[in-house]
């Protein structure tokens, strides 16, 4: 959307970001077979960054040409792709690892499952709507998840892990869910 567009590139231009991984893809992206991985929104590439670190071929979406242009590492293994992920195609079956931190478009979670490869992990992490407290500007309910929301859009995956807990950072709702989950590996045909 060119509103968020405008409004993240003027953030990536004035603030700084941290360039460390997020504790969830620290814990989990290891366990993911090695291959190719996309990182949804990747901002600044903390995320995409920690990934080649480890070894994947990552594609890095997101719509902000500013922070792509200050990337947390020397991009290399890394594909940055200037895209609105409101029209952004995730290819079927590609990857191996797919990793969602911070953002929420709801129109791409059924292709963020279909986009694994079998066998493949997602892991995802958002804030939740908090009912007690208002929204700011910056985290509108529409970016928020539902409590629950996250386990139910990824049913059809093996649920590794999913929470709904707290987060300890000034500036953000309180309350966050965490979700890594892995595509079955398609069962076998019956043997002749
Ligand atoms: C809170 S940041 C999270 C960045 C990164 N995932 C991380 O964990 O550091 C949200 C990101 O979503 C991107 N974004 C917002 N709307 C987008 C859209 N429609 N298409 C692609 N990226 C978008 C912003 O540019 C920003 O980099």
């Amino acid at each position: 959307m060119q509103q968020d567009r405008i409004e993240w590139n003027r953030r990536y231009r004035q603030e700084t970001f941290s360039a460390r991984p997020a504790a969830i893809v620290r814990a989990h992206a290891h366990r993911a077979p090695v291959g190719m991985a996309l990182d949804v929104a990747c901002g600044n590439g903390r995320n995409a960054c920690y990934l080649a670190f480890l070894g994947f071929a990552v594609d890095a979406v997101d719509i902000a040409a500013e922070g792509l242009n200050r990337f947390a590492c020397r991009p290399r293994g890394i594909r940055r792709i200037c895209a609105d992920l409101d029209e952004f195609a995730v290819p079927q079956g590609r990857y191996s690892l797919i990793v969602n931190v911070r953002f929420l478009n709801r129109r791409i979670l059924p292709d963020l499952e279909k986009g694994l490869a079998p066998g493949g992990m997602l892991i995802f992490e958002n804030f939740l709507q908090t009912p007690a407290r208002g929204t700011s500007r910056r985290h509108r309910p529409g970016h928020l998840l539902e409590p629950g929301e996250l386990r139910r859009s990824f049913s059809t995956l093996d649920i590794v892990d999913y929470r709904e807990h707290p987060d300890l950072q000034p500036e953000t709702p309180p309350m966050k869910a965490s979700l890594v989950a892995l595509r079955p590996v398609a069962p076998s045909g019956p043997k002749a």
